[in-house]
């Protein structure tokens, strides 16, 4: 922390977290009234905190709340700025003004939801849409776009071409650059299956094949080290299931399908899954629950102001 007059008037004291909060406390909870307090947070990957539900980013998100609950409490013009979707809880606390990085920060985001089943009468598919109406009900300004693989009729048949491109010894064929566009256009990528003999469908499988390629997805480098590229998407799975939870249970089913999808795909190209959801036949209130959930599930993907 370091202080220094502005202007030569009032001083301005600044610290990084979260080594400021002894020193904002020391400073600022206990001295006089009228401070002028700029919390700038950013959104970043989230470290596990091992056998606990929450992890770093939280605890480090609870403080600068708590910090600003503090100082609110005390009067005084208030800011809150945020380089990322954090910046919802800060204002939960309350702010008489945002500055300007707010509206730099606060951008429209954009969900890619890919759906695999061949009937849009289906279950599958009208949870899909409870997730694009979630996601569009929490700020209108957010934009989805539906990735309906059977009816685009995606080839999920891994082909020589695609031999080649794991190899890196040619480009990608067009259709998964198209694949690869796409998600790159997405800050969160939402999958909406059911279950198939405890797995993905056969559709969507051979989409991850093709799609999350080496090169593109990964870097397996010739040194045995693994580049994990895609750390900056945001992951959701909702599967649909016919059996019951005490089955997949008894088994270890979601487990099972959670360490492969959750940890074997996504973990290893370095995205986050925030949200790993198995709804089943069996749960109460099916199937409108479903729905219910999965138009919770978007509204939570892009959290803001309330
Ligand atoms: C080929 C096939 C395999 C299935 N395998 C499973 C399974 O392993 N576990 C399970 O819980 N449900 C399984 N089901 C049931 C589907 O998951 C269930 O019918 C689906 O979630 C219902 O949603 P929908 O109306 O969108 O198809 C299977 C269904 C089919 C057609």
């Amino acid at each position: 922390m370091s202080r220094r007059p502005a202007n030569g008037s009032r001083p301005i004291s600044r610290g990084f977290g979260p080594r400021y909060l002894h020193s904002c406390g020391q400073l600022h909870k206990g001295g006089p009234d009228g401070g002028v307090f700029l919390f700038i947070t950013a959104d970043h990957d989230d470290l596990p905190v091992p056998r606990f539900p929450l992890g770093f980013g939280a605890v480090q998100e609870a403080q600068a709340v708590a910090d600003m609950e503090e100082l609110t409490a005390r009067g005084g013009p208030r800011y809150a700025a945020s380089t990322g979707g954090h910046l919802h809880n800060l204002l939960k606390v309350g702010y008489d003004k945002y500055i300007a990085i707010f509206v730099w920060t606060s951008q429209d985001m954009h969900a890619l939801i890919v759906v695999a089943h061949p009937d849009p009468a289906s279950l599958t598919h009208a949870i899909a849409t409870q997730v694009a109406q979630g996601i569009t009900g929490s700020e209108p300004r957010h934009s989805f776009e539906i990735a309906d693989l059977a009816a685009e009729a995606f080839d999920p048949r891994f082909t020589q071409a695609d031999v080649a491109l794991h190899l890196r010894t040619a480009a990608p064929s067009p259709d998964v650059a198209a694949e690869h566009a796409r998600i790159d256009r997405a800050d969160a990528l939402v999958l909406v299956y059911p279950v198939h003999w405890w797995s993905f469908p056969g559709l969507l499988k051979g989409w991850i094949d093709r799609v999350f390629t080496n090169g593109w997805a990964y870097d397996a480098g010739p040194d045995g080290k693994l580049l994990k590229k895609l750390q900056r998407l945001q992951v959701h799975l909702i599967a649909s299931g016919g059996a019951d939870m005490r089955t997949y249970a008894r088994h270890g089913y979601f487990g099972a399908m959670k360490t492969q999808i959750d940890h074997g795909i996504f973990g290893y190209c370095g995205a986050r899954v925030a949200t790993s959801e198995l709804l089943v036949a069996s749960d109460a209130g099916f199937p409108a629950s479903h729905l219910d959930a999965a138009h919770a599930i978007g509204k939570r993907i892009f959290p803001l102001p309330q």
